[in-house]
């Protein structure tokens, strides 16, 4: 028997618990309260002690142990999960004539005047989730496209203000749902460190949060300063619940989830505007960026009654903070060539910061809005940037233009491949399809984009190399990549080609759903996607239905419809389908009675492609 020098097994046993639970408790105290009661140095002194303790004691070691927050091996790629309850998104409003309507709205629904709502902060990091069985975390995910995400649990074990293991009495599983993301203290000190280390610097907190959390490697994500605020549950016993989102956030303070001080509980149209106001004014203060401020009505039966509409629920809003603005010069104006064919006008702008990011471009959208605006190259601009989105030119200072900005002219040719355009209402398109090479790539792209097959690793540097290169011409030559092909290529290691691949190799199995959104079919985006792959019984069926049936489908109009018949109509499609599911591209196909949504009646024949 191994005989520590202070302990026997059992009572190694017993201090083990109780450092465990010490740590834990003064990791709360330091993350949820800002108020740590020991020093460093003490903290410091109880993790050696419990280190040296599950060294002696291997067979008392634990994953739930905060020794293990350093991280694991790496791994291959991220697990899929489904989640249980789907993870929403939120509707926004800009102004307080759309918070007035929102309320009119949950009024009139629930026919209530006077209702309690939860003001908190938008915080700008990524939604995740995370699932507690028998008190112990057991699963960690990203939102995803909010059915599916990523298994992300090694990483989230690194995080010290995420409770490994939840000591209070608490329900035998539950969900807790928040918002991972680096303060702006966090982000400076680690875009100092990527500066002395010669690396890339991070655009903002929002994707350093997003970069560390994705790291497959979950010993890189420890080194990352990140931060974790709950706002909410997913799955979680009725009987456990309170009966109000503020009661929620209370317990899960309470069972040692750290959750945003600047929460608040208003009443009514007024108390919305008036925290509104506030939080402007906090916000400069605040130790994290914010975006906006989340209104959701208290009461989860006055929720349960409001329910949902397509991704956001009724029951809440984000009013988000206006965008904020720069003024520049205008470089050069490009003209980019879509996935679909269409011609955007892009502005390559003098750099400059807008809201904490550098901005070196500007869609212009289209060419018609390009000539209303008469940007013209070495205007200076006023450009605009909110959130995620790509910054845009809001207006030129006509009194600064320069005698010699010539009024822009738009191509008469396809930029790229030089064929004919077409003009389609405000939309100018190159007429050349997938021999456009812009068209090819920007559709292998987004063949591969996380929403569709999610090959990790193949951006647009690879697409445009593996397209340079002539490996690829369709997104079927990817399944007939060699690993000796790619390792010819500049820049491609023996480990990076066989990443590639792996990625490749594990897109096959996907959903029914997840490949009709890749085929890149025109306005087929992931919502419509979905519901053909709930209509139809298998892609056959799919293949050869005309265009009324289609039109009786929920969300699909006759030019929706009019454009899926004539894709799988082209002789091309259909090969380039063909070749995907003989490289065995699979998916689980899903029966009539376990569809979520009645199947259109049963009158198509397999055919077999
Ligand atoms: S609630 C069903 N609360 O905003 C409600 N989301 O635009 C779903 N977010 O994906 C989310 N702070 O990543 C909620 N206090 C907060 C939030 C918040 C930030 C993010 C979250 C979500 C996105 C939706």
């Amino acid at each position: 028997m191994t005989v520590s020098t202070q302990h026997t097994g059992d009572a190694a046993l017993q201090r083990i618990k109780q450092l465990r639970e010490q740590i834990e408790a003064h990791n709360q105290q330091y993350y949820q309260y800002d108020a740590p009661v020991i020093s460093d140095a003490d903290y410091d002194a109880l993790m050696q002690e419990l280190l040296q303790l599950e060294q002696q004691f291997p067979e008392l070691q634990s994953k739930d142990s905060p020794t293990h927050r350093i991280g694991a091996a790496p791994l291959e790629s991220f697990p899929q999960v489904v989640h249980q309850v789907p993870m929403l998104s939120l509707d926004n409003a800009f102004s307080d004539e759309e918070i007035s309507a929102f309320i009119e709205r949950t009024q009139q629904r629930l026919n209530q005047t006077d209702i309690d709502f939860v003001a908190e902060p938008k915080l700008d990091g990524l939604a995740v989730s995370l699932i507690y069985e028998n008190g112990i975390l057991k699963q960690a995910a990203t939102r995803g496209d909010g059915s599916r995400g990523e298994d992300i649990t090694d990483n989230i074990r690194t995080m010290q203000c995420i409770p490994l293991h939840v000591t209070r009495e608490v329900p035998a599983l539950f969900e807790v749902r928040g918002e991972v993301y680096i303060s702006r203290k966090g982000f400076a000190e680690l875009n100092q460190r990527c500066q002395q280390q010669g690396k890339k610097l991070f655009a903002n907190p929002r994707n350093a949060a997003a970069g560390s959390l994705r790291q497959l490697d979950s010993r890189v994500t420890a080194q990352r300063p990140l931060l974790f605020y709950a706002y909410g549950y997913g799955v979680f016993p009725d009987e456990s619940l309170p009966k109000t989102q503020f009661e929620l956030l209370q317990q899960l303070q309470a069972w040692g989830f750290p959750v945003c001080r600047e929460i608040q509980l208003v009443n009514g149209l007024q108390g919305c505007l008036d925290n509104y106001r506030t939080m402007e004014t906090m916000r400069p203060e605040l130790a994290f960026d914010i975006d906006g401020v989340v209104y959701k009505v208290n009461r989860f039966d006055y929720q349960r009654q409001l329910g949902f509409v397509s991704r956001a629920p009724r029951w809440a809003i984000a009013r988000k903070f206006p965008a904020e603005e720069a003024i520049t010069q205008v470089i050069a104006i490009d003209v980019q060539v879509g996935r679909t064919g269409a011609l955007t006008p892009v502005a390559r702008l003098n750099p400059t910061t807008v809201g904490g990011v550098v901005v070196t471009n500007a869609s212009l959208h289209n060419f018609h809005e390009l000539r209303q605006k008469d940007i013209r190259v070495d205007d200076s601009v006023v450009i605009r940037r909110a959130g995620d989105v790509i910054p845009e030119v809001v207006r030129v200072l006509i009194d600064r233009r320069p005698e010699t900005a010539m009024p822009y002219k738009q191509p008469e040719v396809c930029p790229v491949c030089g064929s004919g355009l077409e003009q389609e209402q405000i939309v100018v398109r190159c007429s050349a399809g997938l021999y456009c090479p812009a068209q090819r790539k920007e559709a292998i792209k987004h063949f591969a984009s996380r929403k569709a097959m999610d090959i990790d690793g193949l951006g647009d540097k690879i697409v445009n190399q593996l397209l340079e290169a002539g490996l690829i011409n369709t997104s079927a030559d990817l399944y007939r990549l060699q690993l000796s092909q790619l390792i010819e290529l500049p820049r491609f290691g023996h480990q990076s080609a066989a990443n590639l691949l792996s990625s490749i190799e594990n897109s096959r199995s996907t959903t029914f759903s997840r490949f009709l959104y890749a085929l890149g079919i025109r306005e087929v985006g992931e919502t419509t996607a979905k519901h053909l792959a709930q209509q139809f019984s298998d892609l056959d069926a799919l293949m050869q239905v005309d265009q009324q049936t289609l039109e009786e489908i929920d969300d699909i109009g006759p030019v929706v419809a009019q454009h899926i018949v004539s894709f799988f109509q082209q002789a091309h499609n259909r090969e380039v389908i063909q070749q995907l599911i003989q490289a065995g591209i699979n998916w689980e196909v899903i029966k009539p009675e376990t569809a979520s949504m009645p199947l259109l009646n049963q009158r198509f024949v397999l055919t077999g492609v």
